[in-house]
């Protein structure tokens, strides 16, 4: 089926360079962009998106990171997006993730993991509506 799904292009990605490379792999891999924008989140952006990981012990290491420099969120939609996504990402710690996967090639860490996307259809309905209204979503 056709599902949406979002993608955060995290700080450390935007700061090396590479937003472009990675939306050309979810291109290249089917996914097209519905809709997209930077953002520099807050502290209190990052924790409501994060609140799911509020008693996890790098909650708040998490937070500060993700709100440390400007990120790219987006809808990214196609056949079987939300798995699809997440092969493409790769494992959270980039040490475990396969070779060529987005987080192999661009990670540095598993807080710098370059990527974030959605797990589960229910998660990327939320997830999707923390960051856009349906009049921003664009289908080809
Ligand atoms: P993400 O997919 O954005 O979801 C939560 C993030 O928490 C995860 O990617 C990692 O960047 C970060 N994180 C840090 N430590 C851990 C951990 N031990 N397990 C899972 N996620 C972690």
């Amino acid at each position: 089926a056709i599902e949406r799904t979002l993608s955060i292009i995290k700080p450390d990605a935007v700061a090396k360079n590479v937003v472009g490379a990675i939306l050309s792999r979810f291109e290249k891999a089917g996914l097209s962009v519905a809709a997209a924008r930077m953002m520099h989140l807050s502290m209190e952006d990052a924790g409501r998106f994060y609140a799911v990981h509020r008693a996890r012990p790098f909650y708040g290491e998490l937070c500060s990171f993700m709100s440390s420099g400007p990120v790219l969120v987006a809808v990214l939609e196609g056949e079987g997006a939300i798995a699809k996504n997440r092969e493409l990402m790769g494992a959270t710690n980039p040490k475990e993730a396969a070779p060529g996967t987005i987080r192999a090639d661009f990670a540095d860490s598993i807080d710098a993991n370059a990527v974030h996307g959605s797990d589960s259809a229910e998660t990327a309905a939320w997830e999707i509506s923390y960051f856009f209204g349906q009049r921003e979503i664009y289908t080809r």
